[in-house]
């Protein structure tokens, strides 16, 4: 596997591939990677002939009060794991090679404020303008045929196909399941911030959720459902940021004759904020 940190040799690395017709998948993370991520690796390995990693802690998705300093960095760690999953090639560029005119000179992609200033990017200002740049200049650098990303940050996921479809960008954009703990709590890089005390009840957001869904499909009101699951977190210790129930196609608020909903809550314990959600079918 190449280690590639400038833009000039992941350019020739693609294009020799692109040359010979080879199908490229893309997996942009910001590494200490898990089996989350792994799932998305393995699933790229079987669809396309290359595989490119991305890792990059990117510094214009995160608030100025939030954890970019903080977030665990591991990359010897993470490059051992993808060389054992064959993955082709790493691609770990530092922020001044991605952001060479600085991040308050970046030009940058915003998703209209409908997807990307509610739920999350309403706690998160800015957050989902950070992401969306920097997934379009990787599908500009790597020019993937595919790209993977988790359900798990379902927002994000929409927010990358919104920008696809918006932009024209000529990339299949493919959303993997959540990979969880046998406790129900979803892999997350930032779980790694909990004592072992907010570890034991971090699954209780997993289980309000599916509470919630079962109070809602026996007839409970969507405020009622929603409130019920803010107020158990808090009991639980929980600082809940959102629970509510959306459409699953563009995380609207759901209509009497919508049926593909999703449930998504985030709340904060101690010093990690963890997210989640759950996909379900209206109940006839
Ligand atoms: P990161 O949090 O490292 O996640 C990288 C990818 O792994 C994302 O697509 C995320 O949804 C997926 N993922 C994380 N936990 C998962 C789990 N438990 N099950 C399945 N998939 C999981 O998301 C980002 O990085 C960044 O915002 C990024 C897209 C790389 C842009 O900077």
């Amino acid at each position: 596997m190449e280690l590639i940190r400038e833009l000039i040799p992941l350019q020739s690395a693609v294009q020799a591939w692109r040359r010979r017709n080879q199908c490229i998948a893309l997996v942009p993370t910001m590494g200490n990677l898990h089996e989350g991520h792994l799932s998305l690796v393995r699933e790229a390995k079987r669809i396309a002939e290359r595989v490119v990693v991305s890792l990059f802690v990117n510094p214009l998705q995160f608030g100025p009060a939030e954890d970019f300093s903080a977030y665990p960095r591991t990359l010897a760690a993470d490059r051992e794991v993808l060389i054992t999953e064959g993955v082709d090639l790493l691609f770990a560029p530092a922020v001044q090679t991605l952001y060479p005119n600085g991040q308050a000179e970046q030009t940058l992609v915003v998703v209209p404020p409908s997807l990307s200033e509610i739920l999350c990017g309403a706690s998160r200002p800015g957050h989902f303008t950070g992401v969306a740049t920097v997934v379009c200049k990787l599908f500009h650098l790597v020019q993937p045929d595919i790209a993977l990303f988790g359900e798990k940050d379902f927002q994000q996921l929409l927010v990358i196909r919104r920008m696809v479809a918006d932009l024209n960008l000529p990339v299949i954009i493919q959303g993997m399941p959540t990979v969880r703990e046998p406790d129900g709590l979803a892999l997350s890089s930032r779980n790694a911030y909990l004592t072992e005390a907010e570890r034991a009840i971090a699954p209780e957001l997993y289980r309000t959720l599916l509470r919630s869904i079962d109070r809602f499909q026996q007839g409970d009101s969507l405020p009622s459902v929603e409130r019920k699951a803010l107020a158990e977190l808090e009991a639980l210790g929980f600082q809940p940021d959102y629970v509510q129930i959306r459409r699953q196609q563009d995380l609207g608020r759901p209509k009497p004759d919508d049926n593909a909903l999703i449930i998504l809550g985030a709340a904060r314990l101690g010093k990690a904020r963890l997210i989640d959600n759950q996909c379900f079918l209206r109940a006839e």
